[in-house]
């Protein structure tokens, strides 16, 4: 069944009907292309203020402030990383030894990162499933409160499967980290954005949602078995906490190594 993309705004109209104040601390974005921006948007319409950077500087992220509006500003990776108490990192991975990880100590990080072997190169830790992405990550980022959020679904999608809490089509998003209270103020934030979460356990555990696997983005779509090369275009469809947690119960391990995007 294809379904209508909302689209932010009505999805922020809707949201702002329910009255909801804003009690969101500023979210930090290191990273603006499809995720962050994407996420950046929601947040906005959200009445939540972002500080978003990426590897260019923030002269060039002049027409993304623009379009964001007032709450949104421009600013160094270090900028983002300090803006607040919460971060969504969305980077390729090997761009991660390069942030200031002081900065992130102890900081809520909500990380979107997926291993694609083409941009990233073969990391032979992840080739021999000696450990997951999220684990990785935090080798790379030691103190920062990781929480995997937001890598299993595409992001063409966010904006369409956005809708206020409460909403009977909502759909949900695995999450998964460490620090108990980093996933609570993860949910709360994804809660706010327009999505539902699901506990996903440990870093340990992401491999269930992480590229090919079985609770990966094709759970997402109106019709999972469109052919890879129209997933780009292809329409969403409200995926329930249940369904969720459902497709991660049914995922299998799969072959890293044998990854060839
Ligand atoms: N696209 C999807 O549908 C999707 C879905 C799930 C998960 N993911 C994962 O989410 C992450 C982001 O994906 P994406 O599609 O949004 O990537 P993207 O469109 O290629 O954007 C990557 C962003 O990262 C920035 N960046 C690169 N190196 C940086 C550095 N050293 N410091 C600061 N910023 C840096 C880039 O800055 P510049 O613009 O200045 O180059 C760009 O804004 C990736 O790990 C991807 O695997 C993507």
């Amino acid at each position: 069944m294809a379904y209508p993309p909302t689209g932010v705004w009505l999805w922020a109209t809707r949201n702002k009907e329910q009255g909801r104040g804003n009690t969101m601390p500023t979210l930090g974005i290191i990273g603006s292309g499809n995720i962050g921006s994407a996420v950046a948007r929601l947040a906005v319409a959200a009445d939540i203020d972002v500080v978003i950077a990426n590897s260019r500087g923030p002269q060039s992220l002049a027409d993304l402030v623009e379009e964001l509006g007032s709450r949104a500003t421009a600013g160094t990776v270090e900028q983002a990383a300090s803006a607040g108490e919460t971060i969504l990192l969305s980077i390729p991975l090997t761009a991660y030894s390069s942030l200031p990880a002081e900065l992130l100590r102890g900081r809520t990080v909500l990380d979107t990162g997926n291993y694609y072997p083409h941009r990233d190169g073969r990391i032979g830790e992840l080739d021999a499933e000696k450990m997951t992405t999220a684990e990785l990550a935090q080798q790379l980022l030691p103190g920062a409160l990781l929480v995997k959020a937001f890598n299993n679904i595409l992001a063409h999608h966010i904006p369409q499967l956005a809708r206020p809490a409460g909403a009977p089509d909502r759909s949900a998003l695995p999450i998964a980290g460490t620090d108990q209270g980093a996933k609570t103020r993860a949910a709360e934030l994804i809660d706010r954005l327009g999505f539902d979460t699901v506990d996903a356990g440990t870093p340990g555990e992401t491999w269930r949602f992480e590229p090919e696997a079985g609770a990966y983005t094709r759970i997402y779509l109106a019709d999972p078995s469109v052919p890879v090369e129209r997933m780009l275009e292809a329409p969403a469809a409200p995926l329930s906490a249940d369904e969720l947690r459902a497709a991660l119960q049914a995922s299998e391990r799969v072959k890293v190594a044998e990854r060839t995007f």
